[in-house]
């Protein structure tokens, strides 16, 4: 299954069980994200799933505006995190973003977001999420975009044809995944963005340009 909005509302009872990082990879993992926004920032948590990282945000006074495809994926994040700081948007990430031009002083789509892409043309998809990213951004925004790695993908899922990989989750839902080389997705984004490890591969980690 690649459609987002079906897949994630199919994993969402589970996800935070079997899917997501550990609590504290997750802490870790946002450590070095924390220290670069400053108080009033608003940040945009582009695929925010569950909301792991709302808590997080919210700790270091920010806004997030959090956009998602997935309905039960948002409804866990409603109760993860129930402030004015935080807002949730159902929207496909493939099409323009409910928010307006330059609001963004962080963009993050962490852990794997940019997974599901359609399967009929996934560098399409990457190249609108780019351009909305590009759009949504103040010049300088932080982006923190994390990705599987293929080597990863090789060792512990199912090859299909071309980059796209399978695996099949313990509650019986089959999970497509395009997982091409990195850079390859970074360079179809639009953006130059160092890659970092990360607890669930690689963090391509930088500032937007902004438009
Ligand atoms: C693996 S989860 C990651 C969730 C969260 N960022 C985290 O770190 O736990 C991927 C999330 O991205 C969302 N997603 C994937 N593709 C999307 C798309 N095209 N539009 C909107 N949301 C999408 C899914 O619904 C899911 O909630």
């Amino acid at each position: 299954m690649t459609d987002p909005a079906a897949l994630f509302d199919a994993l969402a009872a589970r996800y935070e069980r079997s899917f997501a990082p550990s609590h504290r990879d997750t802490a870790r993992d946002l450590a070095p994200i924390l220290e670069r926004l400053r108080p009033g920032d608003v940040v945009v948590d582009a695929g925010c799933g569950t909301g792991r990282a709302f808590p997080h945000l919210v700790a270091r006074d920010v806004r997030v505006l959090g956009l998602d495809a997935s309905r039960s994926m948002l409804a866990q994040a409603a109760a993860r995190a129930s402030t004015d700081a935080v807002a949730r948007l159902r929207c496909d990430l493939a099409a323009r973003w409910p928010l307006r031009d330059g609001v963004a002083d962080a963009v993050l789509a962490l852990h794997a977001v940019l997974a599901h892409p359609p399967r009929a043309d996934p560098w399409a998809f990457f190249r609108a999420v780019g351009a909305e990213l590009a759009r949504v951004c103040r010049s300088g925004a932080l982006v923190a975009i994390d990705l599987p790695e293929p080597a990863w993908a090789r060792a512990s899922l199912e090859p299909l044809d071309g980059d796209w990989y399978r695996h099949v989750e313990p509650g019986g839902v089959a999970v497509e995944a395009f997982v091409p080389a990195p850079e390859r997705v970074v360079a179809a984004l639009g953006l130059e963005l160092a890659l970092l490890p990360c607890a669930t591969g690689l963090r391509a980690l930088g500032r937007a340009k902004g438009r």
